[in-house]
Formats: structure tokens, C-alpha cells, sequence
């Protein structure tokens, strides 16, 4: 089932922008293939860990587009380098890229901004911008997606606001992406927006386990992965048109509303 073009989520408009350059090397004849880098907020459930990678993958992915979940748990920009967990992504670009047109999100920030990484933000910056030039001389298209909001709220003015912890490097990645002209994604704000609408209560049910406000349970991952989607889809928008990549009708709707939905 298609979504009119003209139903754009309101949480999600202006999180994007797409660089003139990436227009020229669209491929409408090929499926998509979603290599998804990241921490453990993109990656798998699991009893530490769980993103919106294999939500997107199960839920947002037709007529013969494909994806594979790359996140790590506990993964910074350097030690999924260091772990070979980027090689990995790398050399799946070079395996699929005559069949498929090959993506890899970029999605980090949740450890490197721990003070125990030891990662400033510049150098977080430059990681970003060090993958993106890899994914392209591997002959792939990198997205580089803003982290995922946690879902901690200041309660302190009266209304639940979600606390923008994760700022600098949601800033810093949007930095990366304007540097190297590189497609990007503001996850971080259209989940922070969306997180805001739909309160607390409604948020906690998509925690992993009941005190854990950042990795996310399969529905949540649903949620976030359709999210993710529905960024994609403005920024390739011929994704969309060629029913490679759609958000469920019903979750594009509570999205567009800011209304809570459990798939
Ligand atoms: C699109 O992909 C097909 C199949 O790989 C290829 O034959 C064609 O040349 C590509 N077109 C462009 C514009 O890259
Ligand atoms: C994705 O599909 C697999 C296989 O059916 C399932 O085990 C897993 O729970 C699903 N995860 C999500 C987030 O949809
Ligand atoms: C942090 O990184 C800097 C630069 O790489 C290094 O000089 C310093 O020793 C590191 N600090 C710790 C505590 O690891
Ligand atoms: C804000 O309110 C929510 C829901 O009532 C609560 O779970 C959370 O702990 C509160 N946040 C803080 C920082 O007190
Ligand atoms: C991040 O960027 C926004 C503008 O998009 C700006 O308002 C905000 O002050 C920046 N935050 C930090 C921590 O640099």
C-alpha cells in the first residue's frame, strides 16, 4: 500500500537535507542494500542491547530490498574500527554493490560520549567523516543518522521535556555530513520530537527492560526503525516510489501526529 507523498510526518520535516551531488548517482533500477554501523542502539535485541536496526529491516524493506544488522553493543567510532566490525561493513559493500544499490547508516554517539572513551568531539567528528569517505571508496552511499534519543525526561517545568543529552554529537554528526557532503538524517531530533508528544508513560513501553531508557524492545525498534524509514524516504525519495522502502501506513499516521503506536 502506498503512502501519498503529500502525507510527510510533521515530526520528521526539516530533520534532512540531501547534497546536489547525491541526485546524479540515483539507480531506481536496483533494490537497496541497508548495511547498518552502529552501537547498540541500531543494533539487535538482545539482554544488554537493542536499536531500531532490525525493526527497519523486518518491517520497512520490499520488492527485494535487503539489510543486515551491523551495530555493536557498546561500539564507539573507534573501537568499531578497531574491533573490525567496520571492515566487516566495508566488505560488504564490495560484495553486494553489483546487485544492489549498497547503503550503510551511520549511527554512533551513546559511548563515545562517555568520558571513559576518551573521544573528543572533534575527533568523533573526524571518525564520522573518515567513514564516510570509506563507505564511498568502497562504492557505497553512506547515511550518516543523528544517535537516537534516550528517553530521559526533565519533569521540572511541569511538562515532561526530554533531556538532549546527546547534543554535541547529534550537532558534531550534522557536522561530518555538511563537511564531506554526505546524505544525513536527524534521528536524534525527529525521536526527541516524537519522544516529547507522546510523554513517558507511553515512552517507558518501549524500553528493553523497565529501568533501561536507552536500548529499545522489538516494538520499540518497530517504532524507531519505521522512523528511520520514513527519514530515508525524503531524503531518496525514489526508494519510496519504487516500494523498496515504506513505512506502514498506520505508524506513518501516529509519526505524522505525534500519537503513540504499538504495532
Ligand atoms: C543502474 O543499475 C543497472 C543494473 O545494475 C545498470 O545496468 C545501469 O547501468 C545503472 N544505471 C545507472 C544510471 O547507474
Ligand atoms: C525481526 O525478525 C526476527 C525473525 O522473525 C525476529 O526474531 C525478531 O524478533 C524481529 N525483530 C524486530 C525488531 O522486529
Ligand atoms: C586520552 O587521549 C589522549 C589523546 O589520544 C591521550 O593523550 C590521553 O592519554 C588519553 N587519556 C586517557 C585517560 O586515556
Ligand atoms: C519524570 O517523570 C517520569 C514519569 O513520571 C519519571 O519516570 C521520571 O523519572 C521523571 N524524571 C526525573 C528526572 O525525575
Ligand atoms: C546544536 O545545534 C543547534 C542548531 O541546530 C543549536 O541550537 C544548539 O545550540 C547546538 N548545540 C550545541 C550543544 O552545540
Amino acid at each position: 500500500m502506498r503512502v501519498s507523498l503529500s502525507l510527510l510526518p510533521l515530526f520528521l520535516l526539516g530533520t534532512f537535507a540531501i547534497p546536489s551531488s547525491l541526485l546524479q548517482r540515483r539507480n531506481d533500477t536496483i533494490p537497496p542494500f541497508f548495511l547498518l554501523a552502529g552501537d547498540s542502539t541500531t543494533a539487535t535485541q538482545s539482554a544488554d542491547g537493542g536499536g531500531w536496526g532490525d525493526g527497519f529491516i523486518n518491517t520497512t524493506l520490499f520488492n527485494g530490498a535487503r539489510g543486515i544488522n551491523y551495530g555493536h553493543d557498546g561500539a564507539t567510532t573507534v573501537s568499531y574500527r578497531s574491533g573490525g566490525y567496520w571492515a566487516t561493513v566495508l566488505e560488504k559493500v564490495q560484495e553486494y554493490k553489483s546487485d544492489y544499490r549498497t547503503f550503510v547508516t551511520i549511527q554512533f554517539g551513546d559511548n563515545d560520549q562517555k568520558p571513559a572513551a576518551n573521544i573528543t568531539v572533534p575527533e568523533y567528528t573526524g571518525n564520522l567523516e573518515q567513514f564516510v569517505h570509506d563507505v564511498r571508496n568502497a562504492g557505497g552511499t553512506p547515511i550518516l543518522v543523528t544517535p537516537l534519543s534516550r528517553r530521559d525526561y526533565d519533569n521540572s517545568t511541569g511538562t515532561p521535556t526530554i533531556i538532549l543529552n546527546l547534543e554535541d554529537q547529534r550537532n558534531a554528526t550534522i557536522v561530518a555530513a555538511e563537511r564531506t557532503d554526505a546524505a544525513w538524517i536527524d534521528l536524534n531530533k525527529a525521536s526527541t520530537d516524537y519522544l516529547n508528544a507522546i510523554g513517558p508513560a507511553d515512552a517507558y513501553t518501549y524500553n528493553l527492560d523497565a529501568d533501561d531508557y536507552t536500548h529499545i524492545n522489538v516494538e520499540g525498534s518497530q517504532v524507531f526503525g519505521g522512523m528511520v524509514a520514513a527519514l530515508i524516504d525524503q531524503i531518496f525519495p525514489e526508494l519510496k516510489n519504487d516500494g523498496y522502502l515504506e513505512v506502514y501506513p498506520n505508524l506513518l499516521t501516529a509519526l505524522e501526529e505525534g500519537e503513540y503506536y504499538w504495532p
